[in-house]
C-alpha cells in the first residue's frame, strides 16, 4: 500500500498551547467549561443564544420528541438580521465584512453596511419575482460575492436557499432543483478554474429543461459581452437589483423556520436534502465560530471552502458574519497561478485565522517548504482543518511551515450536524491526527452496534448522545431517512464514521463506516457514481470503492462489467469517464476503471464493496460466507 496516507494510529506527540494562546483565548480552561456545559446543555446553549438578537424570546429551550428536536421554541428571529443588522447598528457598520479575491486577482471589498445594502436590494428583487416565505431558491454560482448576497437575501425574507456546488453537472443540478421544487435559479455565465473558463449558463439551460417549477433564472454576467438572455424568464443580476432600494426589513421567522436545504451524498443513489433552520443553526454556528477560532474583532479570517458545501455555509457565511468577522474568500485553487497563492494572500491581507483542508495541505506539501517561506505568515494565530482525517505528516508540515506555534483546530462535523462537534479549542493540548474532544454542550462517544460504550482504543462508531441546536431537522420530503440517523443505534445520533477514543478521551476519526467516500474532502456516494456509470450504454454493472490516496485522501476506483459484445478500449474507458462527468461532474470521475467479468455479491444481489476493497488493498476480506459469486 505504497500510496496510502500514513497511518493515524502510531501518533503519540502532544502539542501544548503557548501561554500567549491560552491567555488570549475566550475559553482558557476547556475541562471546566466542558463539564459545566454538559451538566446542563440547555443552559449552555441558551446562554449562547442570549448573545444574539431575537424578535421574541423562546418559551422552551428544547422540545425533544425523539428523534425530532425543536430548539428555542416559540421564539422568532432571523439569521440574516443577526449577520448584518446587528452589526450595522454598531461601530462595525464600516468594518470590512467580506474581502473577495478573484482568480485573476480582482478584488471586491464589502463593509457590513455595503453588504447589508446589497442583501436588501436582492431581498426586494426576490420579492418582486414573487418569491415568498418558504419558497425554494436554487443558487448555482461559482465562488463570487453574489453567492453570499443571494443566500442572505433568501434568509432575510424567509425563502429557503438550496446552494448547489457549481462543479455539479446538469443532471445532478436538475435533480436537486426538482427535489426542492425551486421557483428560481440564480447562476452566473462563467466560473474560472486554473485560468480556464467554465461555462455555467449552458449547464443551467440544460438542467432547467426538465424543471417545471422554475419560473425565472437570474444570471450574474461576468463576461463582457455576456451571453444573451431570453426575457422574461432570464434576468440579468445587475438589472434585477439596479432599481431596488437598499431597505428591506428582515422577516421575523419562527426559530424552527427552514433556512436552507443542502444536498449531500448518502448510501443510496439519491442525494439527501439536509434541512437546517434559522434559530438553532444560528446559535450553533455562532458559538463554534466564536470559541473554536477564538474570533476577535481584529482578526482576518480566511476559509478556503466553497459555499457550495456545508463548510462554506457555516464557516464562510453564517458563523463568521454572526460574529462580526472580517472574512477573506478567494476564488480558485491553492496552486494557481503558483503554489504560493494562499501564502501570498495570507501576507497580503494579514490573515490571522486560516481554515483549510487536509487535501489542500497535502497538495501544497508536494511543492515544498520554499513556497510558504516566500511569504510573511507572522499574522497567523489559529489554523483549522476540516473535511477528512488529517494525517500526522500533513499536520506536522502545516504546523511547521506556519511558524511552529499556531494551534491547528482539526474540526470534525458533517453537513447534517450544521456546526463543528468534535474539535479542539485553542487552549486544548493537541495530538496530530486527532480531532480531540467534543465541543461545549456536546456529548460524544464511541460505541458498538448495540450502543455500548467501548473501552479506550477500541474502534467503533462515533455517536452523539443528545440533541444540539444546529442539528438537521429532517431530510427534505423524506422524514424516514432522517430517522435512520437516530435509530441505527437507539437513542443517539450515528454519524457513520469509524472512530476510537484514546485514554485521554481524544477522538481519532478513521473514515466512514458506510458507502460514502471523501475525495479531496468532497462527499460522494458510491451508489451515485455507480448509477452514473451504468447510464453509459456499454456498461452492464458497476461497483465503486474509495481507495486510499496520498494527496486527496481517497480516490475513486470503479469495477465495471461491460454489456455483451462490448470491448475494452482506451476510447471506451474515456467515454465512460466522460459519462460520469456528464451525469455528476468532474469531481465524481473515477481515477481508475477496471473492466471485470463478475462482481462479488450477496445472495440477495447486493454488491459487496468491502470485498472488492479488501482485495484491492491486499487485505483480508473478512466474513465472505454470504458471497454468491
Ligand atoms: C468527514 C464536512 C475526520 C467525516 C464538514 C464526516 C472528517 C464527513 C473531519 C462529513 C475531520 C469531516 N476528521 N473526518 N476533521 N471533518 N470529516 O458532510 O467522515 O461534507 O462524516 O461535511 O466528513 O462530510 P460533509
Amino acid at each position: 500500500m505504497a500510496d496510502n496516507i500514513d497511518t493515524l494510529l502510531k501518533e503519540s506527540r502532544v502539542y501544548r498551547p503557548t501561554p500567549k494562546t491560552v491567555s488570549a483565548a475566550h475559553i482558557q480552561d476547556y475541562e471546566t467549561a466542558y463539564k459545566q456545559s454538559i451538566a446542563d446543555p440547555e443552559a449552555f446553549w441558551s446562554g449562547m443564544a442570549e448573545e444574539l438578537e431575537w424578535f421574541t424570546p423562546w418559551k422552551t429551550v428544547l422540545e425533544w420528541n425523539y428523534p425530532w428536536a425543536k430548539w428555542f421554541v416559540g421564539a422568532t428571529c432571523n439569521i440574516a438580521y443577526n449577520c448584518l443588522d446587528r452589526h450595522v447598528a454598531t461601530w462595525r457598520k464600516n468594518k470590512v465584512a467580506l474581502i473577495w479575491v478573484g482568480e485573476n486577482d480582482q478584488e471586491r471589498i464589502f463593509t457590513y453596511a455595503e453588504l447589508h445594502r446589497q442583501v436588501n436590494r436582492c431581498a426586494n428583487a426576490l420579492k418582486k419575482l414573487g418569491i415568498q416565505k418558504g419558497d425554494r431558491v436554487t443558487i448555482y454560482l461559482p465562488k463570487i460575492p453574489e453567492q453570499v448576497v443571494a443566500m442572505l437575501a433568501c434568509a432575510r425574507i424567509g425563502a429557503i436557499h438550496s446552494v448547489v456546488y457549481s462543479g455539479f453537472s446538469a443532471p445532478a443540478l436538475s435533480s436537486r432543483i426538482n427535489d426542492a421544487e425551486a421557483k428560481l435559479v440564480i447562476t452566473a455565465d462563467v466560473g474560472f478554474d486554473r485560468g480556464k473558463i467554465i461555462n455555467l449558463k449552458p449547464v443551467v439551460d440544460e438542467a432547467v429543461k426538465s424543471c417545471a417549477t422554475v419560473e425565472h433564472v437570474v444570471v450574474v454576467r461576468r463576461q463582457t459581452p455576456g451571453p444573451a438572455l431570453s426575457a422574461p424568464k432570464e434576468i440579468d443580476w445587475h438589472d434585477w437589483l439596479r432599481h431596488e432600494t437598499p431597505h428591506c426589513a428582515a422577516e421575523p421567522l419562527d426559530a424552527e423556520a427552514p433556512l436552507y436545504i443542502l444536498y449531500t451524498s448518502g448510501t443510496t443513489g439519491k442525494p439527501k436534502g439536509v434541512v437546517h433552520v434559522h434559530g438553532g443553526y444560528m446559535v450553533g454556528t455562532y458559538a463554534t465560530t466564536k470559541y473554536v477560532f477564538d474570533l476577535k474583532d481584529d482578526d482576518v479570517y480566511f476559509c478556503v471552502a466553497d459555499p457550495g458545501w456545508v463548510t462554506g455555509h457555516s464557516y464562510i457565511v453564517y458563523g463568521p458574519l454572526l460574529n462580526g468577522a472580517t472574512i477573506l474568500t478567494a476564488e480558485g485553487k491553492p496552486d494557481y497561478p503558483t503554489p504560493g497563492r494562499w501564502w501570498d494572500l495570507i501576507e497580503r491581507y494579514g490573515v490571522s485565522i486560516f481554515y483549510t483542508t487536509p487535501t489542500a495541505i497535502r497538495l501544497l506539501m508536494r511543492y515544498g517548504e520554499d513556497w510558504p517561506k516566500k511569504s510573511d505568515l507572522s499574522t497567523l494565530r489559529i489554523l483549522g482543518s476540516v473535511g477528512e482525517p488529517i494525517n500526522p505528516e500533513a499536520w506536522e508540515w502545516f504546523h511547521r511551515v506556519t511558524g511552529g506555534d499556531k494551534p491547528i483546530m482539526d474540526t470534525w462535523w458533517q453537513t447534517e450536524t450544521g456546526s463543528i462537534l468534535i474539535t479542539p479549542l485553542p487552549s486544548v493540548p493537541l495530538k496530530p491526527g486527532s480531532a480531540t474532544r467534543p465541543f461545549l454542550g456536546i456529548e460524544a462517544d464511541v460505541v458498538d452496534r448495540q450502543g455500548n460504550s467501548l473501552p479506550p482504543n477500541a474502534g467503533g462508531f462515533a455517536v452523539i448522545k443528545k440533541p444540539w441546536p444546529s442539528m438537521m431537522r429532517t431530510i427534505y420530503k423524506d422524514p424516514d431517512r432522517y430517522k435512520v440517523y437516530w435509530t441505527t443505534i437507539p437513542n443517539c445520533y450515528t454519524a457513520g464514521d469509524v472512530c476510537h477514543k484514546d485514554a485521554d478521551g481524544y477522538m481519532w476519526f478513521m473514515g466512514r463506516a458506510d458507502d460514502v467516500i471523501k475525495v479531496a474532502g468532497n462527499r460522494l456516494g458510491t451508489a451515485e457514481v455507480e448509477s452514473a456509470l451504468v447510464s453509459h450504454q456499454a456498461v452492464a454493472e458497476a461497483a465503486v470503492i474509495g481507495k486510499p490516496h496520498k494527496t486527496v485522501g481517497e480516490s475513486i476506483k470503479a469495477f465495471v462489467i461491460l454489456k455483451q459484445g462490448e470491448k475494452e478500449t482506451p476510447e471506451l474507458i474515456h467515454s465512460i469517464k466522460e459519462q460520469v462527468k456528464h451525469e455528476l461532474g468532474k469531481i465524481a470521475v473515477p481515477a481508475e476503471i477496471d473492466i471485470v467479468t463478475s462482481l462479488p455479491k450477496t445472495r440477495s444481489g447486493k454488491i459487496m464493496r468491502r470485498v472488492l476493497k479488501a482485495k484491492e488493498l491486499g487485505q483480508d476480506p473478512g466474513d465472505i460466507s454470504t458471497i454468491e459469486e
